[in-house]
């Protein structure tokens, strides 16, 4: 198997990680004896034990003697001692023969400083300019949330579009025409999400249900869950029947319930003001045109999907 194949499975087995890692980085891990992969690991759940620990248990387990192996990180391997003690330690404890990352941490309790010990312990590094230049953009990619919030920013937040051919948001309520691999993508990103944001006028026009209605195998995750909902209103409020009848509010989906009023909807500082108090770190924003434009008016958005009519 070349790097550039082994760099990508590390990737691979660390998107499997991303509903639960939060705010831990999604990380893969991969043990190569002879060229061969023989274990795999990937950080499951914040508070658990991270990929590397979970690829050499897995090699351990078969009697592998990994001072014969190579390890291949997506990430660079932790020096500090969190809720689980430093990988670094753990690859210098097995002396394996080398170790290969895909992506820098700007983590500064660990850029450079597991790689660092590692080194000094006589065990090989390859750098993340030794593979392909898209999987090093990839790997710094799908770990942006974390790398933002741990430089300081307190949430990262995801705006949601369905848009038509001229660019404009759908509001035909209850209307899907964006085709079933934006279908499948929208649940995956609700999965690896802790809140979705909505309106009481998307609620009542739509009937959303907002939960994850596929499987982790068909979304390429290990766990699914469903985020919970805050639902912003400002003027207007539910009436007893219809919180009796809109599925958002049926307990079976087993989440919170958040409805909070905004008093001014033209004020974007009392919107940034209460979501940044609130305790959720990955918040995705699946609304109407005009909360939306809130959210990107008050420069909130860090990240933009934006689905386009597929016929
Ligand atoms: N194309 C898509 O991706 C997409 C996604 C979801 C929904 N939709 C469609 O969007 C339509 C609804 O759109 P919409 O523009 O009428 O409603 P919206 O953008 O979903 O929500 C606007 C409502 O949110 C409340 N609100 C609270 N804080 C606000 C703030 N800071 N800025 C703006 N609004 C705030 C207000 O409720 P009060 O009424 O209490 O004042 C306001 O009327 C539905 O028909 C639905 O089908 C489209």
């Amino acid at each position: 198997m070349s790097n550039n194949k082994l760099a990508a499975r590390t990737l691979e087995l660390a998107r499997f990680g991303e509903t639960l890692a939060s705010p831990n980085p999604i990380v893969g891990a991969v043990i190569i004896l002879n060229g061969n992969i023989v274990a795999e690991g990937f950080h499951r759940k914040y508070g658990e034990v991270h990929a590397e620990v979970n690829a050499v248990n897995q090699a351990l387990s078969k009697n592998i003697d990994l001072s014969k192996c190579d390890i291949y990180v997506s990430l660079e391997p932790c020096a500090h001692h969190g809720k689980t003690p430093p990988c670094s330690e753990l690859i210098i404890k097995h002396r394996f023969k080398s170790l290969a990352y895909v992506s820098r941490d700007p983590n500064e309790k660990v850029s450079g400083k597991g790689i660092e010990a590692i080194e000094k312990a006589g065990i090989k590094i390859h750098h993340p300019d030794s593979f392909d230049i898209k999987l090093q953009q990839e790997a710094l990619e799908m770990n942006r949330a974390f790398f933002k919030i741990i430089q300081g920013k307190k949430q990262f937040i995801t705006l949601k579009k369905a848009v038509d051919h001229d660019g404009k948001m759908f509001i035909e309520p209850g209307v899907w025409k964006t085709g079933e691999a934006a279908r499948k993508q929208v649940h995956r990103i609700r999965s690896t999400h802790q809140l979705i944001v909505t309106s009481i006028r998307t609620v009542i026009a739509d009937n959303p249900q907002y939960d994850v209605r596929f499987s982790p195998e068909e979304l390429g995750l290990a766990d699914i869950r469903n985020p919970d909902i805050l639902i912003l209103k400002s003027k207007t409020d539910f009436t007893d029947q219809q919180r009796k009848a809109l599925k958002i509010f049926d307990p079976k989906y087993n989440r919170k319930i958040i409805e909070h009023q905004i008093k001014d909807i033209s004020d974007p500082v009392e919107l940034k003001i209460f979501i940044e108090s609130l305790d959720y770190q990955k918040i995705l924003v699946e609304t109407g045109p005009r909360l939306s434009e809130s959210f990107e008016n008050a420069a909130m958005v860090d990240d933009l999907i934006i689905h386009s009519a597929s016929s």
